[in-house]
């Protein structure tokens, strides 16, 4: 028997703090209704100092392994999608693999930004298909907070703290990764950057002063991109598996901007229910929105059996995939 990937588990974290709109017009020259009304935002969790990518990471592995009822020891590779890591090396993977103790396993992290998750995903599934693995954890984990200029009123709004994993298992129960699809265009990089503190140019008076060490964003070309990629990726990904938009039952995509998602359903000609949407709660998370939107759409009894579920992200890089799930 061949051995396919199947996600077996689900959790997520997120910090105990939550800010809500008003609490951003206090800092920058903004309002609840601009924030509600352009980005469908209402409130996001903010990690508090004992927070870090790798605390909600591993708090959402946990609860990832007690889904899937697996021990951590039973993992044999964790992967962590993140453009926030615990500090440029070692890895969040290998924090998070001391703090859940999962003694035998490998331990590495990805840099695909928001697509992360599903770039994790493929690289698990591959491992699983190929025999490498049995049990894999990946999980999407983010504190935006800590490189977003505060003082930005164009980025601070967008962006909150959480962490979201799946547990992974060769021939499982649950919903069965069919296949995905990853793609880059790294022409686009400046759209979501962040210039300071890596070897171009690393940290220094002249990066601070400069506020290099924050996240740049240009929303107009990465609203337009994240339409058409996200549509794009979950056309071919049905296409590719002999389906077609009709046979998808739920579109979990990556939340960055309620008027993003409601332009993809609309290319997709979809009605609003076959969505998962839960931007109003978290912001956009990044790398963690599309495990915690999928970890919900499931406690909440939107996938069921039988249930084709489509992943699509894009992000920072630019990067983009789309992944076909079947329960
Ligand atoms: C950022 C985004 C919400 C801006 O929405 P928009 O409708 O395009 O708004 P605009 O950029 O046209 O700005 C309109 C005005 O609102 C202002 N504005 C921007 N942020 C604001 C805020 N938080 N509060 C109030 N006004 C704001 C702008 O300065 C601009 O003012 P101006 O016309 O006087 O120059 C939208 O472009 C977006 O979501 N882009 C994608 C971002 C994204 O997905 N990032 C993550 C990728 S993974």
């Amino acid at each position: 028997m061949n051995n396919y990937p199947t996600i077996t588990g689900l959790g997520f974290a997120v910090p105990e703090d939550v800010w809500d709109n008003h609490r951003l017009e206090k800092l920058v020259d903004t309002t609840d209704d601009w924030i509600r009304s352009r980005t469908g935002i209402v409130t996001r969790h903010i990690a508090s100092k004992k927070d870090s990518t790798a605390s909600l990471g591993a708090e959402a592995a946990r609860n990832a392994l007690h889904n899937a009822g697996l021990d951590p020891l039973e993992i044999d590779v964790i992967i962590v999608a993140t453009m926030t890591p615990e500090m440029l090396f070692p890895s969040t993977a290998c924090f998070i693999q001391k703090s859940i103790e999962a003694k035998n396993a490998a331990a590495f992290d990805i840099s695909a930004a928001c697509t992360g998750f599903i770039y994790a995903l493929s690289i698990g599934s591959s491992m699983i298909t190929s025999g490498a693995a049995e049990n894999i954890l990946i999980i999407g984990a983010e504190t935006l907070s800590r490189i977003v200029d505060w003082e930005d009123r164009n980025t601070c709004v967008l962006f909150g703290d959480g962490a979201g994993a799946a547990v992974l298992s060769k021939n499982g129960k649950g919903g069965r990764i069919v296949d995905t699809i990853i793609r880059s265009d790294g022409s686009k990089a400046k759209l979501l950057y962040m210039p300071g503190g890596g070897s171009l140019h690393p940290a220094s008076e002249d990066t601070v002063r400069d506020r290099m060490h924050y996240l740049k964003m240009s929303g107009k070309g990465l609203y337009k991109e994240a339409t058409t990629s996200m549509a794009d990726g979950a056309v071919r990904i049905l296409e590719k598996n002999g389906l077609d938009i009709g046979d998808m039952d739920l579109l979990v995509p990556h939340q960055a901007n309620i008027r993003i998602i409601l332009s993809t359903a609309k290319k997709l000609d979809i009605s609003a229910e076959k969505v998962y949407v839960n931007i109003e709660k978290y912001g956009n998370t990044s790398a963690a929105t599309i495990p915690i939107a999928l970890s919900e759409a499931c406690d909440e009894g939107k996938i069921v059996n039988g249930s084709n579920v489509v992943l699509v992200g894009f992000g920072s890089g630019m990067t983009w995939g789309a992944s076909l799930l079947r329960y």
